[in-house]
């Protein structure tokens, strides 16, 4: 094989830079075209799906889920518009929204959702509700990591805010938990059904949770 020149080497090392920047771009930006399926040691997390409406109904519009949350659609129909909205919201990258599905199951029994709160996602915000058949199980906690995994390593997010009525003694349990931290109380700033609520704003930032993640390998291996 001839000898390359130094030109040459230099040519094939752009070359190179360009494909990789390529790739990044193009692994970065895929989640706008339709989201990765997620899969924890309980759940897997993926795009919700129009038939996933019946269950949603089911699981999310009991009274004890959402007594804390912005009022859920009513009918199977209003979940469907829902979920066709989380859609096109994803397409336009503005939002994501998964389904938690526990192993073995084939219907979501709750969902997980991160918005931007500023144009390119360096700030945002996460929610979740979870059928009230599966508090305590573990679900939460195993779905949460891979989500804020998912906004951390693939979106790009550097701070991770969550918002709990302070009544929300679960929300705000759960939160605690996952390890984000209080920051302050953000008074009257929720109404629900007519009377305005304090909310806690919980907050995750990105390298606190590459910390705390490095722990956590640890304490599994
Ligand atoms: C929020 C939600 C997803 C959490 O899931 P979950 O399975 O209930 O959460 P977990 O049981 O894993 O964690 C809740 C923690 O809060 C604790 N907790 C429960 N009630 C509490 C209370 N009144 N005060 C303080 N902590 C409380 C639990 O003991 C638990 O902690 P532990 O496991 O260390 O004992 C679920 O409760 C839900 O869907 N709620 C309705 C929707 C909602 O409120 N969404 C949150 C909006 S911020």
């Amino acid at each position: 094989m001839e000898k390359m020149g130094l030109r040459e080497i230099q040519s094939i090392t752009n070359l190179q830079a360009v494909v990789a920047a390529r790739t990044e771009t193009t692994t970065t930006s895929d989640w706008k075209q339709a989201l990765p399926v997620l899969t924890g040691s309980m759940v897997t997390l993926r795009e919700l799906r129009l038939s996933d409406a019946t269950s949603l109904l089911a699981m999310l519009s009991t009274d004890e889920v959402a007594r804390f949350i912005s009022p859920p659609p009513t009918t199977v129909e209003g979940f469907e518009r829902f979920i066709a909205w989380t859609h096109r919201e994803r397409a336009a990258g503005n939002y994501a929204c998964f389904a938690v599905v526990p192993h073995g199951m084939d219907t979501a029994i709750g969902i997980f959702q991160v918005r931007q709160l500023e144009p390119g996602f360096g700030t945002a915000e996460w929610g979740f509700a979870i059928g009230s058949g599966f508090w305590g199980t573990g679900v939460f906690v195993d779905g949460a990591r891979l989500v804020i995994d998912f906004a951390i390593d693939t979106i790009g997010v550097h701070r991770l805010e969550a918002r709990a009525a302070i009544l929300n003694g679960r929300g705000n349990g759960a939160l605690r938990k996952i390890g984000a931290l209080q920051e302050g109380i953000l008074r009257k700033s929720f109404l629900r059904n007519g009377e305005y609520l304090d909310q806690a704003l919980w907050t995750i930032l990105d390298e606190d949770w590459k910390n705390q993640r490095v722990i956590w390998g640890a304490q599994i291996h």
